[in-house]
């Protein structure tokens, strides 16, 4: 066994500054005569983890000054209710950001519901505009997890410049959006990125060449020590509760790493809890505060 002891990344550390930060915004922004940012959250149906994230989401707004309402509809609502209620919230002219979270119930289309929120609106960057906009490197709103991730880099001063990055995971939310900003030409980016996902064929011959390791699968333990190059920087996303007698809720989190196998190899590592989860939290603050300067799509 190796004694490698690698850097952490702590990500509940970066959120808590970037969070001051959008904490001071805010209030600068008010005493300008401003009214205060306004995130309307809508969750449908009762889906335990769901309810765990707003709640972090609403407490995270209270704290930065952000005010915030969140919508509970039961899981059988409508498509069109949905649509409708989001409709109201466009409207509204009080309401800087709107946050559908997801999953959605199976019987409505994520895609039609991320559509219907006015872009200008959408602080999660979920909308084809916003991804679109992000593709092609112009101004938008950029999904919070992977924002957290290229902040998290930029703290500890890793930079992606002509490394190699692996992404395993191409999920809309997490693993598509962080390979675009690796690779774009631009401070945070520069890197040859490749997304690995359920149909590669070999994982390793892939991930052990990875100078950087992103891993946004939904798979407890998917990565192991053997799997991850020496001296490898590790951003583990993963978010997986584990059935647990002995912790107070019953579940333990762990990430997508088998964390003492691959930390004995990594120079650096996000822990899980604590490394990228905090971040997309502060990230969604940030966004909602530029939607109220209107920064990204001025009026
Ligand atoms: N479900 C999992 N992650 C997210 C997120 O960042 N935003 C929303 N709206 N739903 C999610």
């Amino acid at each position: 066994m190796s004694s490698n002891i690698p850097n952490i990344i702590d990500g509940q550390h970066v959120a808590s500054l970037i969070r001051e930060e959008v904490s001071q915004d805010a209030s600068d922004w008010l005493s300008l005569g401003n009214r205060a940012p306004k995130l309307q959250v809508i969750l449908v149906g009762g889906n335990q983890a769901s309810k765990v994230y707003v709640g972090a989401k609403t407490k995270a707004c209270e704290e930065v000054g952000i005010l915030s309402e969140t919508l509970m509809l039961p899981d059988t609502t409508s498509e069109k209710i949905l649509k409708d209620h989001i409709a109201r919230f466009n409207d509204d002219e009080e309401i800087d950001g709107i946050l559908v979270q997801l999953p959605l119930p199976s019987h409505i289309t994520p895609l039609a519901v991320i559509e219907s929120i006015d872009h200008r609106k959408d602080v999660d960057g979920f909308h084809p505009m916003n991804v679109g906009r992000l593709t092609i490197g112009q101004p938008c709103y950029r999904s919070c997890t992977p924002a957290g991730i290229m902040e998290l880099l930029k703290y500890y001063s890793l930079s992606p410049k002509s490394k190699d990055v692996v992404v395993v995971g191409a999920s809309n939310i997490v693993g598509s959006p962080a390979a675009i900003m690796l690779s774009r030409e631009n401070e945070e980016g520069k890197a040859t990125t490749t997304i690995c996902h359920k149909y590669t064929r070999d994982l390793t011959r892939h991930t052990i060449g990875a100078d950087i390791l992103i891993v946004a699968a939904g798979v407890p333990g998917l990565i192991t020590g053997p799997m991850v190059k020496e001296g490898a920087i590790i951003i583990d996303v993963g978010m997986n509760r584990i059935a647990d007698p002995t912790a107070q809720r019953g579940y333990r989190l762990v990430g997508d790493c088998d964390y003492d196998s691959v930390a004995a190899k990594a120079s650096w590592i996000t822990p899980v809890p604590g490394g990228v989860g905090p971040m997309t939290v502060a990230m969604l603050m940030k966004n909602t505060l530029l939607a109220a300067k209107k920064a990204v799509y001025p009026a």
